[in-house]
């Protein structure tokens, strides 16, 4: 039943077609609804009554806590205002793990505190049987001196050459701010924010569904993470983009056999229990104190950019390929 959706994205009404799902099918979900904050979509009208607008969301929550396994996680992105109202919802079907703040300045609200953040609510579906995976950033530095901008007193012995563990408020992740960057969506996330939250709570292979794909964030992070997707949109020019995106999508962002999350040629997100293996592709200092002042690098930094830029491996590149070709002939047709 649920082999039909995978790797697709899909014009569908959501909740209906999440209610054909059986339970349990995907490893997690991952929802960024409409905000009903008025915002101007293609076709989707951001306006509901505020009481129409939680019972639709209730629904919705609940079908994808339903089809959730029983290792996976859900979770939800949105202004903390409806993120109030979904814990709710959620303390009532699933395990509350984290309430992540995405440091993000969001529009003014007349005389109140400036909102600066979004919240991504982080749910199990079981809690002793979570899959979950301790994720790291890198250190931040001043960009002047390159010293790290944390001061770690008498432990700089023990820092860890990657850098911290991610907490859970996120500072290092900004939205997409230039047009040249985005699609014509309103609020389109960045990828490299889904990679880390597929990063934390999958395995490569695992079913990444998200019901408001939107021009395809998820399934593009999924994609680029060796993760199947499943993404519902009811705007079929936004699914039309996402389909686009993802038939083009090539890069495959592994080093040697270890999956990360890049932006900018810079690898933001790696997993903790990974640093092993990824260590053999970094230069790294003598003693860890010299951390505190110097930023470790990729060996070969270029060719390891290129290599995932262009796909991988050549079966991944030849697939690719194919798939483009396909892609080609059948806009033609239309
Ligand atoms: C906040 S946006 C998601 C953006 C997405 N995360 C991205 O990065 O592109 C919400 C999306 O929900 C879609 N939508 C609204 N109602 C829907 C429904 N009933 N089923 C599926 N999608 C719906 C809208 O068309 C819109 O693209």
């Amino acid at each position: 039943m649920i082999d039909k959706y995978i790797n697709s994205v899909i014009q569908r009404d959501c909740l209906e077609v999440m209610r054909n799902i059986p339970d349990e099918s995907v490893d997690i979900t991952f929802a960024d609804p409409p905000f009903n904050l008025k915002k101007k979509y293609n076709g989707y009208k951001d306006n509901k009554e505020f009481n129409t607008y939680l019972k639709w969301c209730k629904c919705w929550i609940y079908e994808m806590v339903r089809i959730t396994k029983s290792t996976g996680s859900i979770f939800v992105h949105n202004i903390p205002k409806w993120l109030t109202y979904y814990s709710d919802i959620l303390n009532e079907i699933a395990y509350f793990k984290h309430w992540i703040a995405w440091d993000a300045p969001t529009s003014p609200m007349g005389k109140m505190l400036q909102p600066s953040h979004y919240g991504v609510l982080f749910y199990a579906k079981d809690r002793e049987k979570l899959k979950f995976y301790e994720i790291r950033h890198p250190h931040k530095r001043d960009r002047r001196t390159g010293y790290l901008q944390k001061d770690y007193g008498g432990k700089k012995s023990s820092l860890h050459p990657f850098g911290p563990l991610v907490s859970d408020v996120w500072t290092d992740i900004h939205r997409i701010k230039h047009n040249k960057y985005r699609d014509d969506h309103p609020c389109q996330l960045p990828i490299h924010l889904l990679e880390r939250i597929i990063l934390m709570s999958t395995d490569e292979g695992d079913i990444v569904l998200d019901p408001f794909v939107g021009t395809g964030t998820t399934a593009i992070a999924a994609k680029r993470l060796g993760r199947k997707y499943i993404g519902f949109d009811i705007d079929k020019n936004y699914i039309s983009i996402a389909e686009k995106h993802l038939l083009q999508e090539i890069i495959k962002s592994r080093i040697g056999n270890v999956w990360v999350s890049f932006f900018l040629n810079e690898v933001v997100t790696i997993r903790d229990k990974d640093w092993k293996e990824l260590s053999k592709y970094y230069s790294l200092p003598k003693s860890n104190k010299e951390i505190d002042y110097t930023k470790i690098e990729l060996k070969n930094k270029s060719e390891i950019i290129l290599h995932i830029n262009n796909g991988g491996d050549k079966a991944e590149k030849r697939n690719n390929r194919i798939q483009q070709t396909l892609f080609k002939q059948k806009e033609e047709l239309l």
